[in-house]
């Protein structure tokens, strides 16, 4: 159960070079399936159909193309929900990861299983009070999105707030936090429990803005790690929000084969914008608690995904939630090029 040896790790983490005077480190944690696979990006192409790369999508079932923020109201608009949490309406998406084989043919790379949530893979969401928020959280507000990452990245970040890590075959709970062993590039070898994926929001909101031309300047990271207690929300971006991060793993394990890999060395995992190099993962979030839930939630230190606060549903229910593909393309079999680009990798 890799989230579990994650949330161990950042207990860990936190009780490593932290005073005392503290709450727990309490924070939510949850399993979502997946919702659909497509190429549409309501966030950041809103209404172009197909948008420019693949994306995994989990969340609330309102999701589509243009989710405009004035309109769509998604607790309104959805049905059901694939995460653990009935009343989280959110959607929650990244890039897909391709297997690019030594014949230059590709194959999607599945995701792994998030908990019990089994239905084509699943992602783990976390919403974690900011420590340098002294245990003071605002929850989003309606119509609050943001992106993180550089789906054009071609260099590696200085502050590496998106990573992979090279999962050996059980648990593994040395740090997060992007540090080593994980790296912004994709690893170059075998990796028997696939390649795990972390993506990191910023925990610094302008207070004013739900949203931003490119998703992301009406937010911030703080000034100093996450993890740190003497981080500061820089002042143009005062208000503290809870950490939404995703862990994703991909199943690369299912491609441990040396026949299949390149003759040459390199390594053969591509991210669907066509990126070789790992740069380009990133993440999307389009907020859709029902309500005030998600306030109650992080006011009552709910932790886990368990929460007195919140209504649950079972696997069964999340898995059954899902959306037909609007962009009829081929996402299972072997292809001569990952869908929208023209080019090889
Ligand atoms: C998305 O959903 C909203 C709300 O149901 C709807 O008004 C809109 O037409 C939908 N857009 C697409 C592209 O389906
Ligand atoms: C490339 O290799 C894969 C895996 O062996 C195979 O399924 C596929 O058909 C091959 N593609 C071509 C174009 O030969
Ligand atoms: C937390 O919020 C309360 C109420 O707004 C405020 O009085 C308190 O000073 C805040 N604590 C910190 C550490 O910011
Ligand atoms: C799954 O969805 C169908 C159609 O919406 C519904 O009839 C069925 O009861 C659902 N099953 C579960 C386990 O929720």
């Amino acid at each position: 159960m890799q989230w579990k040896a994650l949330s161990l790790a950042l207990a860990l983490l936190v009780q490593h070079g932290h005073g005392q005077n503290r709450p727990g480190y309490e924070m939510l944690r949850f399993a979502c399936s997946k919702l659909v696979i497509d190429r549409i990006d309501p966030l950041v192409t809103p209404g172009t159909v197909p948008s420019p790369h693949l994306h995994q999508i989990v969340g609330g079932n309102s999701f589509n193309a243009t989710m405009d923020p004035k309109t769509h109201d998604l607790p309104t608009e959805s049905t059901c929900t694939s995460c653990t949490f009935s009343e989280d309406f959110s959607n929650y998406w990244t890039a897909v990861l391709y297997f690019r084989a030594r014949n230059g043919s590709m194959r999607r790379v599945p995701q792994g299983v998030s908990e019990a949530l089994h239905a084509d893979g699943g992602i783990t969401v976390y919403y974690i009070p900011p420590y340098h928020a002294k245990g003071n959280v605002t929850a989003f507000k309606p119509g609050f999105r943001m992106f993180a990452g550089d789906a054009t990245g071609s260099s590696p970040g200085k502050a590496p707030k998106i990573c992979h890590r090279c999962m050996p075959k059980t648990g593994d709970n040395s740090n997060v936090n992007c540090a080593s062993p994980d790296t912004q590039t994709l690893p170059n070898k075998f990796c028997e429990g696939g390649i795990r994926s972390v993506i990191t929001f910023p925990t610094c909101w302008d207070g004013v803005n739900t949203d931003s031309p490119d998703h992301k300047s009406h937010v911030a990271y703080p000034v100093g790690g996450i993890f740190d207690d003497n981080a500061k929300c820089p002042n143009t971006h005062p208000v503290p929000i809870p950490q939404v991060m995703y862990e994703v793993i991909w199943n690369t394990q299912l491609f441990n084969d040396k026949a299949l890999w390149p003759e040459d060395g390199s390594q053969p995992f591509v991210w669907s914008t066509n990126d070789k190099t790992g740069y380009t993962q990133h993440g999307d979030y389009v907020f859709g608690w029902k309500g005030d839930s998600l306030q109650r939630a992080l006011n009552a230190r709910c932790n886990g995904d368990v929460c007195s606060e919140l209504k649950s549903q079972t696997p069964e229910e999340a898995m059954n939630c899902t959306i037909p593909q609007v962009v009829k393309e081929d996402f299972n079999g072997w292809v001569t090029s990952i869908p929208g680009m023209t080019e090889a990798p």
